[in-house]
């Protein structure tokens, strides 16, 4: 929406000619001519000045701040006011506000919470990252009454590493409607539950309320955030089961629940959430089966699930999900075989089975997956002989750990690298050695094919690590 016309603009949309000279002159002249509503500059002043103190505001703002503004401000016109004739009139608003690292505005020891940015009408963006850091002054998280918060156009909010920072998440985040990323994350002090209200923040995109200290159980009405693509809520101290209506947010591409105190299962209707990419629910008090139907996610890449009391059979479903590359379940109380349909799994770079109570033979079809850099199979009660060969071993190197499986030999004293293992004896040697020819001659045929269309190992690791960076933006 446009500001209202000024008289003098008025005067000159009846006579376009000199309404492109003011318009070319203004675009030179700058400070001159559209001047930020004073009430909005005043605004803006109280803001500068209750977080920082790095200038005198009011001194570099001048009468339009807007038209030189330092970094960390950012104007724009407000939407909706093109056209030539709106454009004399179209004033500058501020749409972003940045503090805390520099080039930005850094927070003074005292700074406080800005509230009154709220009252900035055109405000899209408001960072606050690295801010409150001052031991002795904690400031509060606070917001304005909801009322103030209605007509408020803000849709991204980002209050990240701030140690000083304090109290719990408020309620009136519910009445920002136009939120679409909501971004509340490493401020170790700020506790308490998560608003039930939020599940009404139906523009969210993204949600991260990460590495905080927050409690309570998760609220299942985060099941209406239907257009939720990333939600992080890991490193808290949530308790209690995963609401099963999370299962409803099938646009997810990364959720993360990893590092809190969860306890239940796995809901059956997370095989809903056909849009993930990246799933982590590692260490917390998870127990039981996976659900079946967890090969329907055809997108997962990272399945990452240590260090939960899961107590049940590896399950070889977990072997059709054919994108995976990480797959870690260390730690899990995980027993039975290792699935032969781990072989199929081409794309996978990690597998992490350590510490869990698994037994029988290694399946040979693992040495097939070109694409292995690390394979932590330690501490577990595998036996027979390594099926690996000495490609194999020599692709993983270091990565490789077989420790703490007694019942576990190498055929070839010559090939093999530290990875905690004896060589076997004659007899274990001849039991095995029409099995191990067989699977040598299938390895070198997969090899042929794969190495054709195979990407360089350098490539993969920073295209998974880009990958990871934009599931976290
Ligand atoms: C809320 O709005 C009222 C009325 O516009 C205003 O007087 C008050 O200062 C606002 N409060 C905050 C915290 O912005
Ligand atoms: C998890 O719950 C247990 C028992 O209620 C408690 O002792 C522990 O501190 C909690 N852990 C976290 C990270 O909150
Ligand atoms: C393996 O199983 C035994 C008993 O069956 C149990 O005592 C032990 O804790 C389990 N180990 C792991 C790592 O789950
Ligand atoms: C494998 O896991 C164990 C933990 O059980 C860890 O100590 C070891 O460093 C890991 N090995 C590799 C190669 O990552």
């Amino acid at each position: 929406m446009a500001a209202p016309p000024s008289p003098s603009s008025r005067a000159l949309a009846t006579a376009p000619c000199l309404l492109l000279l003011l318009l070319l002159s203004l675009h030179a002249a700058g400070p001159a001519a559209a001047a930020m509503d004073p009430a909005e500059r005043e605004a803006l002043l109280r803001v500068m000045e209750a977080v920082s103190s790095d200038r005198d505001w009011r001194e570099a703002a001048g009468d339009d701040p807007c038209s030189s503004p330092w970094p960390g401000l950012e104007c724009k016109p407000a939407p909706g006011g093109s056209g030539v004739g709106a454009g004399a009139a179209a004033r500058m608003h501020v749409a972003r506000l940045d503090f805390g690292v520099p080039p930005n505005p850094t927070c003074k020891d005292t700074a406080t919470f800005p509230v009154g940015a709220f009252a900035l009408p055109e405000l899209r963006a408001l960072f606050l990252v690295e801010c409150f850091k001052n031991p002795d002054a904690i400031a509060a998280f606070t917001l304005p009454p909801p009322a103030n918060l209605s007509s408020s156009r803000l849709q991204q909010l980002s209050v990240r590493s701030n140690p000083s920072l304090s109290g719990t998440l408020p309620p009136q985040l519910a009445s920002i409607g136009s939120l679409q990323v909501l971004t509340v994350s490493q401020n170790a002090l700020v506790r308490g539950e998560v608003p039930r209200g939020l599940g009404a923040l139906k523009s969210l995109v993204h949600l991260d309320l990460s590495y905080n200290s927050l409690t309570g159980t998760i609220p299942s009405r985060l099941g209406e955030l239907r257009g939720l693509v990333g939600l992080d809520l890991s490193y808290n101290s949530f308790s209690g089961p995963i609401p099963s209506r999370l299962g409803e947010l099938t646009q997810l591409q990364k959720l993360d629940l990893s590092s809190n105190n969860l306890t239940g299962g796995v809901p059956g209707t997370f095989t809903r959430l056909k849009s993930l990419t990246f799933l982590a629910l590692g260490n917390n008090g998870l127990r039981g089966r996976l659900p079946s139907g967890l090969s329907e996610l055809r997108d997962l890449q990272y399945l990452i699930m240590e260090n939960n009391p899961m107590g049940v059979p590896l399950p070889a479903e977990l072997g059709n999900i054919a994108r995976l590359q990480e797959l870690r379940l260390a730690n899990s109380g995980l027993s039975g075989s290792i699935p032969e349909t781990f072989g199929l799994l081409s794309s996978l770079t990690t597998l992490s089975l350590e510490n869990n109570n698994l037994t029988g033979r290694i399946p040979a079809g693992l040495s097939r997956l070109k694409r292995m850099y690390h394979l932590n199979l330690s501490k577990n009660g595998l036996d027979g002989v390594v099926p690996f060969d000495g490609a194999f071993l020599r692709q993983l190197g270091r990565n490789l750990d077989l420790s703490g499986n007694p019942g576990l030999c190498v055929a070839d004293r010559a090939v093999v690298p530290d990875v905690g293992v004896g060589v076997c004896s004659a007899g274990d040697v001849a039991r095995e050695s029409s099995a191990a020819a067989e699977s040598s001659v299938v390895g070198r045929v997969v090899r042929g094919e794969v190495a054709r269309g195979r990407w360089p190992a350098a490539l993969i690791r920073p295209a998974a690590v880009a990958l990871c960076c934009c599931l976290l933006l």
